[in-house]
């Protein structure tokens, strides 16, 4: 018999078809994610073993609480948790996993797009293009800011930071960086560390944030830290939208401390602050950093890998918590 699953977000067909393959699949018809009470409600009439989410649903206690005994494990299809409550998760005994490693380098990939986009005003340029284009751009009009031979600071030397440092070294950029701990010399290669993260902040022409969300990055990146960077430095934000005080940023932005912005995440998600999209000098995604065919793929298929070992009696592979 196959064990019972809620796959309750909006996944890649492939995923879609492995997930009813290999469980008894009630599968999320949209036309959004679903709802917590709807997930509760769904494993509940299913009597559940599993729920299979993404980042769109919070967790959080009361979530948990209203799941049916029957769940043992709960997969996000994400490497960040910042919408789960990992405290009442434990105390609850349900297992719950993520999908690091399979989207380090597809984010790290848009990460880059971003900052390239932002230092080069990829977006305006594609804007007047549309337009019709049909008038004279003087050679001194329009100019962007030189990437190579500038100095990226990396916030958060995690898998997608180091594979966003590793990018920028490929640009002839140097590195710096400030994470919770200092990474050793194989995974630093030459990349600068600043135990103090303010400290780091003046060299930076562009700043790029990998940390995760939670109450010691939340508005990270404040008034004080914008103040701190060069005259005319980038911002990039495939992280998570909490590390920034978005109000500040704006003012940064319009106030010609920034050159730009490219950011992929926000505090608000779906209905973010869309100041942002009056800004010529910011270029704005809607959460995609790993949405390629190949890596939405590799994440679903190794949630339902982590449910399928829980079940199958196995340690889970990805595990918030050993
Ligand atoms: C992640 O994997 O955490 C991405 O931000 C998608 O939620």
């Amino acid at each position: 018999m196959k064990s019972r699953l809620v796959l309750g977000a909006l996944m890649p067909t492939d995923v879609i078809a492995r997930a009813k393959a290999e469980f008894d699949a009630i599968v999320s018809e949209g036309p959004g994610d679903m709802t917590a009470r709807e997930i509760t409600r769904a494993a509940a009439d299913h009597e559940a073993e599993a729920i299979m989410f993404v980042n769109t649903l919070p967790l959080d206690a009361a979530t948990i609480a209203g799941l049916p005994p029957s769940v043992r494990v709960g997969a996000t299809s994400s490497v960040g948790y910042d919408h789960i409550d990992v405290a009442a998760a434990r105390a609850r005994g349900l297992v719950v996993t993520n999908t690091p490693g399979v989207l380090t380098e597809c984010t790290a990939d848009h990460g880059m797009m971003l900052l390239l986009a932002a230092a080069r005003r990829g977006a305006e340029y594609d804007r007047i293009m549309r337009q019709g284009w049909g008038y004279r751009i003087g050679q001194g009009d329009l100019l962007g800011v030189r990437v190579s031979g500038k100095t990226i600071g990396i916030l958060g030397m995690g898998r997608i930071g180091q594979a966003m440092a590793q990018r920028a070294r490929g640009f002839d950029m140097r590195v710096v960086y400030h994470s919770r701990k200092r990474l050793p010399p194989a995974l630093e290669q030459g990349a600068t560390y600043f135990a103090d993260f303010h400290a780091m902040l003046p060299h930076c022409h562009f700043l790029s944030l990998h940390a995760p969300a939670g109450p010691a990055t939340d508005k990270i990146i404040d008034a004080r830290a914008l103040a701190l960077l060069p005259d005319k430095a980038v911002l990039v934000n495939v992280g998570r939208g909490a590390l920034v005080d978005e109000d500040a940023l704006y003012n940064a932005l319009t106030s010609g401390k920034l050159f730009g912005a490219g950011l992929d995440v926000f505090r608000t998600e779906p209905n973010y602050d869309t100041r942002f999209a009056g800004l010529d000098n910011v270029v704005l995604s809607p959460h995609v950093g790993s949405s390629t065919r190949e890596t939405r793929n590799a994440m679903g298929f190794r949630a339902l890998d982590n449910i399928a070992a829980v079940l199958a009696g196995q340690p889970a592979i990805d595990p918030l918590w050993h």
